[in-house]
């Protein structure tokens, strides 16, 4: 496995549309592996393919929970999950707000509204369907994610005014940092 670049705004690869997989291949899986240990190393809990330069529709996401009752931020339990030309069939009209970040647009975060629940469909590493509703943090995480498919931040769901703050932010601490 690989840690692998991450691309970050305002690069433009990050605006493309992701293209459909043909089929769940070995080297598909090399991808997921790779991205995977990305992610964790960022450390992040949601990747998409096109944030490592692929602009094929896959995703990772491992929300990484603690038990109940633990505290010990070591103790966080690893699941990953593997999203291969993902669908969202239904959304609920129910909204739920997270404070959202995302790993291309580095320290930077924002209040996201987006559907409750979800029903979705996709394919997972071993390249097998499925057809889930999901609710939760992880409903946001994969629609977060699937916005990344279409070539959208999270900073998109901003107005001009807001987004333009957090990349003034983000320049600022870029440059701090140089
Ligand atoms: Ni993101």
């Amino acid at each position: 496995m690989a840690i692998l670049p991450i691309v970050e705004t305002p690069d433009p690869r990050l605006k493309q549309v992701s293209q459909p997989v043909d089929a769940v291949t070995d080297e598909l899986r090399r991808l997921m592996d790779d991205m995977l240990e990305t992610m964790y190393a960022a450390p992040g809990i949601g990747l998409a393919a096109i944030q490592v330069g692929e602009p094929v529709r896959v995703l990772v996401i491992d929300l990484q929970e603690l038990p109940e009752g633990e505290e010990d931020e070591d103790k966080r339990v690893r699941a990953p999950l593997y999203f291969v030309n993902p669908e969202i069939l239904e959304r609920s009209q129910e909204m739920t707000t997270y404070n959202e970040g995302c790993l291309s647009v580095p320290e930077q975060y924002a209040e996201i509204d987006r559907p409750s629940v979800i029903r979705a469909r996709w394919l997972d590493y071993d390249g097998n369907a499925h057809e889930q509703e999901i609710d939760g943090f992880l409903a946001t995480v994969l629609q977060h994610e699937m916005d990344h498919l279409e070539g959208i931040l999270f900073i998109d769901h901003l107005s001009k005014l807001k987004r333009d703050m957090v990349l003034k932010k983000l320049t600022k601490m870029r440059k701090l940092a140089a």
